[in-house]
Parts: C-alpha cells; structure tokens; sequence
C-alpha cells in the first residue's frame, strides 16, 4: 500500500463543516481512500470515521466495533430513518477530530440504515446498540456536524480553546 498521506482534521477546523458529496464512483481510488482511513483510524484507537475528518468530503464512512479490531465495516452513501418505536440510548461518545473529550449523547436507538458498499451494491438492516449510536455519529460528520454541537456553548467554548492551542 501506498504511503498514507491522510491527516485527521481537528475542531474547529473549518473544513469539518463541509457538507459531503454522494458516491457516484466505485472505483480503485475509493477502495484506496476507504483503506488508508481505516489504517490511520485504527492508528488512533478509533471506532469510526467518516472522509468529512480526513478532508475527503464525500459520502464515505469507516467502522470497526470489534475487540479484535478485525470487522472493518464500509458505508457508502449511506442514509437513516428514525424507528418510531425507538427510545434514546445514551453513550459516552468520543470522536478522533476531538480529540482526549468524551461527552454524553442521546441518540435514538433503532434505526432504519441502508448503504452502498465499496462495489456499489446496496444494502438494508436495521441495526441496534453501539452501530446504530456510531453510524449517527459518523453520519453527523458528513453534514459537517460535530459532536460538540450537542452541548452547551460553553463547554464547546472550552473545548475550542484547548483544542486551538
Ligand atoms: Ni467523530
């Protein structure tokens, strides 16, 4: 593989509110793109990441939520619809663009998700538990929105300021 050149953009970049673009490509480079973010996400400790942190702005996430950091998952193009049946689960989230702050969020709980993968084909589930929190996180990102969006103003401020350093 060729040398990762890609870098983790941080809050508050500007560039982290881009609002990305549909896949309509399924080519060699977006295989390529999607394996170097997953390398330099699993560099970093991450669960998730979307090309919005990598200054990609296209509609592309990577994901691995298993212990053994070996179930790499790819999201292409992907889209959500709230379940009413649904409650709020509450997790401590964490994202690699903010760096050492974790916040409480509340996201709805079921979900109905379908994607592309890297091929183009589609997919449907419905997923449940930590995937369904991570995907809304990462999905958040391609809007150009952020975790710290979430919380207070204050806070955010705070976070600004360390980050900006
Ligand atoms: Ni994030």
């Amino acid at each position: 593989m060729a040398t990762n050149r890609l870098k983790i953009l941080k809050f508050p970049d500007p560039r982290l509110r881009t609002v990305a673009k549909k896949v309509t490509k399924f080519d060699k480079s977006l295989e390529n793109l999607a394996y170097d973010m997953l390398d330099i996400m699993y560099k970093d400790n991450g669960i998730g990441l979307a090309a919005t942190q990598v200054d990609h702005h296209i509609r592309l996430i990577v994901m691995d939520l298993s212990d053994e950091r070996n179930e790499p998952m790819y999201f292409v193009n992907p889209e959500y619809k709230i379940l009413d049946n649904h409650s709020l689960f509450s997790f401590e989230e964490g994202c690699l663009s903010v760096p050492g702050f974790n916040e409480v969020i509340s996201r709805p709980d079921k979900i109905d998700l379908t994607w592309q993968d890297l091929q183009g084909n589609t997919h449907n589930d419905s997923p449940d538990g930590l995937l369904t929190v991570c995907i809304q996180h990462e999905m958040d990102h391609l809007e150009g929105k952020l975790m710290v969006d979430y919380i207070s103003p204050i806070k955010r401020d705070r976070i600004r300021k360390k980050l900006s350093k």
